[in-house]
């Protein structure tokens, strides 16, 4: 029998975004296998899309329900052991509170929930269980991402003050100034995108990344988003400010309407003896400033970096790896984790993450709404 991880879908089918980086990342390092999935709603789709990749359509549920149902009546020898929810935002909580509740690994899209109140309930309920519980930051894979948190945890840039993380896009430029296309998009639909767009979407990115690189937690924020039109209730625009500490500050600036942008990441930090600077659109290049030498670039796979960066890179230096990449060092530490055996904790972002994540778009939305005041985390 293969001594592949038992993987299961739900979500990510053919018209979706994000399924094919997980598909394929699960793929990379030979850990998974794909064996059930509810990839569409809609059968017809749904079983289409599993015969079009060759995926056995015995597990191929109409439902998440009868997925479930189906799953757990097999002997565990043959169930899935991991399952990678993949859907819109609003789904996510109920689908893994009950994977969870039923004995399956999780590996969950982000933002985690729709409500900070939810994201609590899922952290008690995982407490119970000896679930292994993953949140898909996945520029956390980055071997230069993960170069720059080894680093700082070196003290190779002394200790952090100023940290400035930008993550602009420019995709919703054409579709919020169209009042019928802004209706159709579920990330503007608070009853499926949770309370914000911008800020839950690709902010909580930047949010995580400040967190993951610096080891420091943010403990207070001020908000001002932009909503552009009185009808669009949730935000496609925002500034944070960001303390974690009286002398330790700086800046997340997230948008899905810098017009002409595509997936602007950009990571900047500064600390008493240097600096760190990466761009996830150019992500085997990463920046080391100091003020007295010359600009040093480091790039994957090299022996000077760090064992979190190093097992991260597949292939000899100078073959680009990217986002795939990226995302398979996340199923990489998760599928260590699963068969229990030792990790770094930086491998793959946890339900803590996934609650912080969750309070800080709350947070967000309150600084705004009270004038853009300061709010705790
Ligand atoms: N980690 C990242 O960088 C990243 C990037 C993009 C999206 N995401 C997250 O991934 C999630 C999905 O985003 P997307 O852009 O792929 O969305 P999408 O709308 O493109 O795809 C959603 C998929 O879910 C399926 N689906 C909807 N309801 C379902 C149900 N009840 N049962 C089974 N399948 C169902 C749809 O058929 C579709 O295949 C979101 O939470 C999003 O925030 C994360």
């Amino acid at each position: 029998m293969s001594s592949k991880i038992r993987l299961g879908i739900i979500g990510g089918g053919g018209d979706s975004l994000i399924g094919v980086l997980h598909r394929i990342a699960s793929f990379m390092n030979d850990n998974y296998q794909i064996v059930g999935a509810v990839f569409n709603p809609v059968w017809e789709e749904n079983i289409g899309f599993a015969k079009q990749i060759g995926i056995n359509t015995s597990r191929i549920y109409p439902d998440f329900d009868t997925f479930i149902e189906k799953e757990t009546a097999l002997p565990t020898s043959e169930r899935i052991q991991v399952v990678s929810v993949l859907t819109p935002n609003f789904l996510h909580f109920p689908m893994a509170k009950k994977l969870i509740e039923n004995g399956f690994h999780v590996i969950c899209e982000k933002p985690m929930t729709t409500t900070y109140e939810e994201a609590e309930i899922l952290q008690k309920t995982l407490a119970k269980t000896n679930t292994v519980f993953a949140v898909t930051y996945t520029y956390t894979g980055y071997p230069m991402v993960r170069q720059m948190r080894e680093m700082i945890k070196n003290n190779e840039i002394g200790e952090i003050q100023k940290v400035d993380i930008q993550y602009y896009q420019g995709w919703i430029n054409p579709i919020i100034h169209d009042k019928k296309l802004r209706n159709t998009v579920w990330r503007l639909d608070p009853k499926k995108g949770g309370i914000s767009c911008c800020v839950g979407d690709i902010g909580t990115h930047a949010f995580n990344m400040a967190e993951y690189l610096t080891g420091l937690e943010i403990k207070s924020i001020l908000a001002d988003l932009n909503y552009l039109y009185e009808d669009n209730t949730l935000d496609i625009d925002g500034t944070i400010l960001v303390r974690f500490s009286e002398n330790v500050k700086g800046v997340l600036r997230t948008s899905q309407i810098a017009t002409g942008e595509e997936n602007g990441l950009q990571v900047k930090i500064y600390g008493t003896k240097g600096g760190l600077k990466w761009e996830q659109e150019n992500p085997n290049y990463l920046q080391v400033l100091s003020e007295d030498k010359p600009l040093q670039i480091y790039k994957p796979g090299h022996s000077y970096n760090s064992e979190l960066s190093l097992n991260g890179t597949k292939l000899p230096p100078g073959h680009p790896e990217g986002i795939f990449d990226s995302m398979a060092n996340i199923y990489l530490g998760v599928a260590k984790a699963i068969r229990n055996e030792p990790y770094n904790s930086g491998e793959f972002p946890v339900m803590n993450d996934g609650v912080r994540g969750m309070k800080f778009i709350e947070q967000c939305v309150a600084s705004h709404k009270n004038g853009n005041s300061w709010v705790q985390l």
